[in-house]
């Protein structure tokens, strides 16, 4: 019998991985599989709410996929999926749009801003997405949604809905919590430490990818935006800059900031930055060429996402049956 609890994430295949991604989202789940029942996906129909080019799209998918395994996702013990792959995730995403409101939709953060950044395409795929965000979960009644600190307003959105849905046809979805790590929840670019790292960064020097080459990451790392001042210290507000470095470091290393701050106690940015730079590298070096050699067998990478979507479809399916008889639909 299967006690575990289940737990559910994706990620947009919209562009390569970034430290962002990965520190605030995968870094986490490596270690889960132990003790939860997990499920991982490709988010694909997410990213065409923005225009995608075909090609780039599948090569990202499958990259991504190679990276979750070289993070230390284990096929045999998560199930690794691609969302287009699993159909119920569209039909269910249509059944919950009808229990989201329009009101809600227009509050989310990210809509406003991908809608500010995108204002020649503004789609009704952007506006509603957080309905198949919703979708995506709750077809897995998962207990927790281990997520970067940006994706809560979704996942409290997706509660809600479960909730009204609960409250109109009964104990149809389990009610997931957010799973938000302590440190590195919210990365920030390096050369705009007051906003999100993100692979939309206009500049790219502010956006670390798994994929960086050494002598990229710490060229990243050396210019890393800071203050006029020169001593490590944790101080959000006043050195966004260092404080983001900081953040950085303590996730790489398992140092407090506390630890941080006497390590490089009397000691200036130019011996700091390149130290997180160093630090960044030795967790993300092995990940990326680990993830070089998986993505050159494209054979193994088939019959993981295939196998993966057998599972996904087989759970997925239960739950949209319940929810087709629960609406009303006439049963095939
Ligand atoms: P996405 O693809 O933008 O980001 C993937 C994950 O990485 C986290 N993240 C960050 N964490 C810390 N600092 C950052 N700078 C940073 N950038 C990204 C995100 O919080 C997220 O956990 N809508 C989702 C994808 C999605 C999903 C789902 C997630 C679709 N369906 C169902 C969970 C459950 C998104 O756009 O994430």
């Amino acid at each position: 019998m299967d006690e575990k609890k289940v737990l559910l994430s994706g990620i947009q295949p919209s562009g390569d991985l970034t430290l962002g991604s990965y520190l605030g989202a995968i870094k986490n789940w490596a270690d889960l599989a132990k003790e939860f029942d997990c499920y991982y996906f490709m988010a694909d129909m997410h990213t065409i709410t923005v225009r995608q080019n075909p090609a780039e799209l599948r090569r990202h998918t499958l990259e991504q996929l190679a990276s979750y395994i070289a993070c230390g996702l284990d096929p045999n013990e998560n199930t690794l999926f691609i969302q287009s792959h699993v159909h119920q995730h569209a039909e269910l995403g249509w059944v919950l749009q009808c229990y989201t409101m329009f009101g809600e939709l227009s509050r989310m953060t990210q809509f406003k801003d991908k809608s500010a950044k995108h204002q020649e395409n503004i789609n009704a795929g952007l506006f509603a997405y957080p309905s198949l965000m919703a979708a995506d979960i709750l077809l897995y009644q998962p207990d927790y949604v281990p997520v970067g600190e940006d994706q809560k307003q979704h996942v409290e959105l997706t509660r809600d809905v479960a909730n009204r849905f609960n409250g109109l046809y009964g104990d149809v979805f389990k009610i997931p919590e957010p799973y938000i790590p302590k440190v590195g929840a919210r990365v920030m670019s390096l050369q705009t430490p007051t906003s999100k790292m993100s692979k939309s960064d206009p500049d790219q020097n502010g956006c670390v990818y798994l994929k960086d080459d050494n002598d990229t990451v710490m060229r990243k790392f050396k210019r890393a935006v800071t203050d006029s001042e020169t001593c490590v210290r944790y101080d959000r507000e006043g050195k966004p800059g260092i404080s983001n470095l900081m953040e950085i470091y303590a996730a790489c290393t398992g140092k407090t900031y506390e630890e941080i701050q006497r390590e490089f106690d009397g000691k200036g940015y130019g011996e700091f930055k390149p130290a997180v730079g160093e630090a960044v590298l030795s967790v993300t070096a092995p990940i990326r060429d680990e993830a070089q050699r998986i993505l050159k067998d494209k054979a193994y990478l088939e019959s993981v996402y295939k196998a993966g979507a057998e599972k996904a479809g087989y759970i997925a399916n239960k739950t949209l049956r319940k929810v087709y008889k629960k609406v009303g639909f006439v049963a095939r």
